[in-house]
């Protein structure tokens, strides 16, 4: 029903749409998407009578509540969004939901309260919403003067942020060859043991819910791939690597190596590094940057894998639901 509602004028479906949302129970995706795209041109209207059934302190606000300024964000839902995405009695996740809504209204409400969210420096959230600053102040929020805002209220300072290298480690030498992927494959995986040896993969991989998003998500990867596809990938990560994972090197002229992902090109360069962290590093201080040629993961003589952890691996991750 809220779907079928989106090309009916305001004037005769913000009510009904009003009706669906007080019914949301603050779980189903489904239901919230829905929800979004009826309301599409009318947020505002929807928001404004949705939210008079809100709890008065946005603190309080139930799940429910919560999603649908989220998924709606309307300029008039800014202040409640700054007020949740600053209070620290909501979970870190709670409140980086409130900073990415603000992300996508591109009002000067919305890029000065994300500044606000940026200057109170209180963990994750701030951390986040300077990332957003960054990548929204060349983009939706350009005519906002950001960069001198940022370095007013020290939020971010391009000339004095603290660079870390990151290099990527010399191929080991002198280890035993791998066997071929197809002697690989022919060997019999032990899920426990596979469980054990991913360890080493969790500093750049998330996998059923512990580690660190670096390289893509794995929880999924094994129920879709061969054994064959998984052992060449984990085998030799530089013969294919994935699209939006490529590596990039960048060198500044104070003589750092920084290797990552870019994650915008831009100025100032967004360079994701190993460990999740994302450093910014303004193009005043870049000396160059390429394209890597081969895998920002590592070979598998780095990892410490042989031909029987390899197989292991694979029962593992094929294991997972
Ligand atoms: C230093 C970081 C790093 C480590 C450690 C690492 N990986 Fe990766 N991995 C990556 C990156 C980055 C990519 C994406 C680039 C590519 O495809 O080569 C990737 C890609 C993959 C892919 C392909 C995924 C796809 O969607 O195509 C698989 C499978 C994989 N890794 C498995 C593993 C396993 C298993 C381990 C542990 C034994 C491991 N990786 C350790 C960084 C790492």
């Amino acid at each position: 029903m809220a779907i079928a509602l989106r090309d009916v004028p305001a004037e005769k479906s913000v009510a009904l749409l009003v009706k669906l949302a007080a019914q949301y129970d603050g779980k189903d995706r489904a239901y919230l998407e829905a929800l979004g795209l009826g309301s599409e041109g009318k947020e505002s209207a929807v928001y404004r009578a949705a939210s008079a059934s809100f709890a008065k302190d946005p603190v309080a606000w139930n799940d429910a509540a919560s999603a649908i300024a989220w998924r709606l964000h309307p300029a008039e839902a800014v202040p409640a969004l700054v007020a949740r995405a600053n209070s620290t009695q909501l979970s870190t996740e709670q409140r980086k939901r409130m900073v990415t809504a603000l992300a996508f209204s591109p009002t000067q409400e919305a890029a000065n309260a994300m500044m606000d969210v940026a200057a109170a420096k209180s963990g994750e959230a701030s951390a986040q919403a300077v990332w957003w600053l960054l990548n929204r102040k060349s983009n939706h929020w350009a005519d906002f003067n950001l960069d001198k805002a940022m370095k007013e209220r020290g939020v971010y300072d391009p000339e004095n942020a603290k660079l870390t290298a990151v290099e990527m480690p010399a191929p080991a030498v002198g280890t035993t060859p791998l066997p071929e992927s197809a002697e690989i494959a022919k060997l019999t995986g032990d899920e426990a043991r596979g469980k054990a040896a991913v360890g080493v993969c969790y500093a750049c991989h998330r996998i059923a819910g512990t580690g660190v998003e670096f390289g893509p998500e794995l929880t999924e990867y094994g129920k879709q791939q061969t054994r064959e596809a998984i052992i060449e990938a984990i085998a030799k990560p530089s013969a294919s690597i994935s699209h939006g994972y490529e590596g990039s090197i960048v060198k500044t002229k104070d003589g750092l190596t920084i290797t990552g992902m870019a994650v915008a090109s831009g100025d100032p360069v967004l360079m994701k590094c190993m460990g999740g962290v994302i450093q910014t590093i303004p193009r005043s201080r870049i000396q160059s940057m390429s394209k890597m040629d081969r895998s920002l993961m590592y070979e598998p003589a780095m990892l410490g894998l042989t031909g029987q952890s390899i197989a292991d691996i694979v029962a593992y991750l094929k294991s997972l639901k």
